[in-house]
């Protein structure tokens, strides 16, 4: 994907790869005279932190102002490509029925089934986020006590860890981003897919407003020494070519409808209904999701 944009363009790329808070903090900490152009990450929360401190400046550009669809940009940053928080349940113990909407997980029906990871992980902030702007406030933090009262075990490890649980009985039923059960899907490891093997995947909140989509996304530095160039490359990674790199690589949804990607892994989900809140909204919502689910003692 890089190589192909300096192929195209002549300009030299030079990649600096890294935990995502630890880029954010590094390219604070360089300031003024710091040598980033462009920030790539995950996450809505976490591009709002990073828009939040300052660190990018809007990237204005016709090109991507029609590639990209309006809910999947702010002015100041640009999602790429999508994933979605569903419900993966063990079929064995939990009816598909039961687990429809993200707020079924908290009835108390399913008391002792729920594993997820920590409340203060930016996916669940985000997820958090958009269940405010949907519910508000009140219900979500209802919603969240009743989540916590239906905990398996306390929040530990990521959302594969989540998803082995499930599998193996541990919880009943985990909430994961998609491409943690796509990269399952599609192992070669023996294991990863006797995991996948009793499982049940739900969409949530279909007959609602939609399953929660979060996104990769990527910024241009305030003080970027190539700004047209790093704007430049923003419009390659919305050109189909790049949409299927970036998206498939990562077991994402291209942003870009015309991105012809085959994903086996995806393609046996289905498709879905998603959430159609702007990203930049549920971005802006997380720092109150933080104070609701500590509230709500989701840790
Ligand atoms: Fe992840």
């Amino acid at each position: 994907m890089y190589a192909n944009f300096t192929k195209h363009t002549g300009i030299k790329i030079n990649r600096l790869d890294g935990k995502e808070d630890e880029l954010l903090e590094r390219i604070k900490n360089e300031g003024a005279n710091g040598p980033a152009d462009l920030l790539i990450t995950v996450d809505a929360s976490r591009l709002e932190v990073a828009d939040k401190a300052g660190l990018f400046q809007p990237w204005q550009s016709k090109v991507l102002e029609a590639r990209i669809p309006a809910a999947l940009r702010t002015p100041n940053w640009v999602a790429f490509s999508t994933r979605a928080r569903l419900i993966v349940y063990n079929k064995a113990a939990i009816k598909a029925d039961m687990v429809q909407t993200y707020e079924d997980l908290a009835l108390p029906r399913l008391k002792g089934q729920v594993c997820v990871r920590s409340g203060s992980h930016p996916y669940n902030l985000s997820l958090g986020g958009a269940m405010i702007a949907h519910l508000g406030e009140a219900r979500t933090e209802e919603w969240a006590k009743g989540l916590v009262a239906n905990f398996a075990r306390s929040p530990k490890g990521g959302d594969t860890d989540q998803i082995k649980a499930v599998a193996s009985g541990e919880c009943g039923v985990a909430i994961s981003n998609s491409y943690y059960l796509a990269r399952l899907m599609r192992s070669s490891k023996p294991e990863d897919l006797l995991v996948v093997k009793d499982l049940g995947v739900a969409w949530p909140n279909q007959k609602s407003w939609g399953t929660h989509i979060n996104v990769s996304g990527a910024g241009v530095i305030k003080t970027a020494p190539n700004r047209d160039a790093a704007i430049r490359f923003l419009e390659y990674l919305s050109s189909d070519e790049a949409q299927a790199y970036f998206a498939d690589g990562n077991n994402e949804w291209p942003v870009v409808s015309s991105a012809k990607v085959k994903n086996p892994a995806l393609d046996s989900l289905g498709s879905f209904k998603s959430d159609a809140l702007p990203v930049g909204q549920l971005a802006a919502n997380a720092v109150l999701a933080q104070k609701v689910f500590d509230r709500a003692g989701w840790r």
